[in-house]
């Protein structure tokens, strides 16, 4: 299974305070304006050096398939969640039942609407949609073990951190930065959410 699992989103969540719907192309300047600060895209896995370069990355339609906004009402676009559905490793022979069953999460808030809980609530609301509508058995995400906001975060959402690794990840500014893996199963999420 790939990207286009999204589709069966019944899109847009909506939270208590929030909007969570898909993205287009004419999105790309909105997001620009949060993710080319250098406290957004010091974490990133890409760091686009302008906004050509940014729509070119944010457009492609892989990309535009997996990628939620994140709305507040007045306000626009203030952040965006990637929910990737992939396959769980599996042995060969029952490969088919471990197809499409777990999603990777990501994220990226704008700073000025950080610290807030906006962040929280909506990965919540994607987290319960990747559990409910879509029947996921599991969620993950990871991310620098540096980035303190955000393994905070996968806490405050009933992850679990399942590796601290050392040194394994290389930064843009050359260092090799310890990693962090968070994971959350179905049952640990309805035990949490009954
Ligand atoms: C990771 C990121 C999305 C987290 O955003 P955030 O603003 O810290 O998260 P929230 O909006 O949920 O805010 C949580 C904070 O607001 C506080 N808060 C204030 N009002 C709140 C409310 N009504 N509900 C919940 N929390 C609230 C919480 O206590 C929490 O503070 P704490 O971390 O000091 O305990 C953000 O730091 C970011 O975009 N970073 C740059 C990109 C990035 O690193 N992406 C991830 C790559 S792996």
């Amino acid at each position: 299974m790939t990207s286009s699992a999204l589709e069966r989103l019944t899109l847009p969540l909506r939270t208590e305070r929030l909007i969570v719907r898909a993205s287009t192309p004419a999105d790309s300047a909105a997001v620009w304006r949060y993710r080319r600060l250098d406290e957004v895209s010091r974490w990133l896995t890409t760091a686009p050096a302008d906004t050509e370069e940014f729509r070119a990355h944010f457009t492609d339609p892989e990309r535009l398939a997996i990628t939620l906004l994140v709305e507040l009402p007045g306000a626009g676009v203030i952040g965006d969640i990637m929910v990737r559905v992939e396959d769980a490793w599996s042995q060969s022979e029952v490969r088919a039942q471990a197809a499409g069953v777990q999603a990777e999460l990501g994220w990226a808030m704008d700073p000025a609407q950080q610290a807030r809980g906006y962040a929280t609530e909506a990965v919540r609301a994607v987290m319960a949609a990747c559990f409910t509508v879509l029947g996921l058995r599991r969620v993950s995400a990871g991310c620098f073990a540096a980035n303190e906001a955000s393994w905070r975060m996968m806490e405050r959402l009933g992850m679990r951190r399942e590796e601290h690794s050392r040194r394994t990840a290389l930064h843009r500014s050359g260092e090799w930065m310890d990693g962090m893996n968070y994971g959350i199963l179905a049952e640990e999420w309805r035990s949490l959410n009954d």
